[in-house]
């Protein structure tokens, strides 16, 4: 039977939202079309995906070529031409030592990924008691079973309590208003929360303990900006006892925070990377697991015409997927792409932390070209007035983002100055607006 609202909406107020319905029908460059003919500003580049604006013509362009040229190949035992360069592309941007790269079709993909090749690594090693994974409290790695199980958002795991992964802990988040309300930047404070992985460790004995997993700047739960100190603690930790550390880079990598990765931003290797979003600009659908070659070389063990990792996707790699890859990477050079968010991140800091004192606001927060705003929720319905600051940007013309009662941020990399004072005027306004 024909059904007008058929469509389910992902992380959706469905409901609400065909009452109302928001429906993009184009984009160019920093701006949406609707289906009512509206000019937005996207302020929040795609869903942290497009920081090279939408539509790119040079992504179009090698999208188009590839599709016409080699539409798909079979991924297992056969490789395309596309993922083996970008899988070399990807390691020259990656930290030294990082060179191996996995394939997968989104973030929450690439975070399980990552987790089973942790419990593989360490099996191949004669250490298979290591099975137990760390995530964080307020981390979020996706929502398949591994990522909701490591993340720490209650609202995801509520509904699936029954059916999270056994033998996962989580390290206490970082985030304390009455220690770190308006910080710019990195927050001085909390860097001694990291040693919750020598508690844990002390707990279950480190022996036990595979991975930890966290994003080095926590992003849809509001920005959380990782203490100085922070990740340096976490990474000597998993040094001292044997654990892999993972970095979910998904929201992170790519220019977010004005590097090719947070770990050169922060200065901290990981012994995985897991990433997504702007591999491609969101272009086509695409996450990537890369890989330190201690792991892998482990993993590379036994009759050589054995599979070593039992473990992919159809479409791992896809060549299409990869051309926008490749494009974008190219493109992301040739624009100086991460020099310029990062010359960026000033502006972005100044205007955001401009609305201190506007209605409402509880906390601002930036890193990078990453910002949240905190609202004090309204007594007895939280999250109705973030979502009310939500509609009322967007029928000013500037799309942003809520998670809950938190307004999230996430410019293009080459916004202007002019588009930043847009979005945060327009976000001023609304906050006037609402009760
Ligand atoms: C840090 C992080 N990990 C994983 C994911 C999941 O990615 P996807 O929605 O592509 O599965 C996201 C998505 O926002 C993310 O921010």
């Amino acid at each position: 039977m024909h059904h007008d609202h058929a469509l389910w909406l992902p992380f959706t107020a469905n409901r609400s939202f065909w009452k109302t319905p928001r429906v993009i029908t184009g984009a160019r460059g920093h701006y949406y079309t609707t289906d009512d003919g509206r000019q937005l500003l996207d302020g929040f580049s795609g869903l942290w995906t497009s920081g090279l604006g939408h539509c790119h013509p040079r992504i179009v362009a090698a999208v188009q070529e590839q599709v016409a040229t080699l539409d798909y190949s079979m991924a297992f035992q056969v490789a395309n031409d596309k993922a083996v360069a970008l899988a070399s592309e990807l390691t020259t941007l990656a930290p030294d030592g990082m060179n191996h790269v996995f394939f997968t079709n989104s973030g929450s993909e690439a975070a399980d990924t990552a987790l089973k090749i942790a419990l593989a690594y360490h099996r191949a090693r004669g250490e298979g008691q290591r099975t137990r994974l760390i995530g964080r409290e307020r981390g979020y790695h996706g929502v398949n079973f591994g990522g909701m199980s490591v993340g720490g958002i209650p609202a995801n795991r509520k509904a699936f309590s029954a059916a999270l992964v056994p033998g996962v802990d989580h390290l206490r988040h970082t985030h304390s208003l009455a220690d770190m309300a308006y910080s710019h930047g990195q927050p001085g404070w909390g860097a001694h929360l990291a040693d919750d992985l020598e508690r844990l460790a002390a707990l279950h004995d480190a022996s036990n303990i595979a991975a930890v997993i966290v994003e080095p700047v926590a992003g849809s739960t509001g920005i959380l900006v990782p203490p100085i100190g922070y990740l340096q603690r976490l990474r000597e930790l998993c040094d001292k006892h044997g654990i892999l550390l993972i970095f979910d880079e998904v929201i992170t990598a790519f220019g977010r925070i004005g590097a090719p990765f947070a770990a050169e931003r922060f200065g901290v290797v990981p012994d995985i990377i897991t990433t997504a979003k702007g591999l491609t600009n969101g272009v086509i659908p695409m996450g990537a697991v890369i890989v330190c070659d201690g792991i892998h070389d482990a993993l590379m063990q036994g009759p050589e015409h054995l599979v070593e990792l039992f473990h992919g996707y159809t479409y791992s790699g896809h060549p299409v997927a990869a051309a926008a890859g490749l494009a974008t990477l190219q493109v992301y050079r040739e624009e100086d792409s991460f020099a310029r968010a990062r010359a960026l991140e000033p502006v972005f800091e100044e205007a955001i932390h401009s609305l201190k004192g506007e209605p409402h606001i509880v906390d601002i927060r930036n890193f990078g070209l990453m910002g949240g705003i905190e609202l004090e929720a309204r007594p007895g319905a939280p999250g109705a007035r973030g979502f009310e600051v939500f509609l009322k940007c967007f029928e000013a013309g500037v799309v942003i983002r809520n998670g809950g009662d938190i307004l999230q941020f996430s410019p293009f990399l080459d916004s202007t100055p002019d588009e930043l004072e847009r979005i945060f005027s327009t976000v001023t306004q609304a906050l006037r607006g609402v009760a």
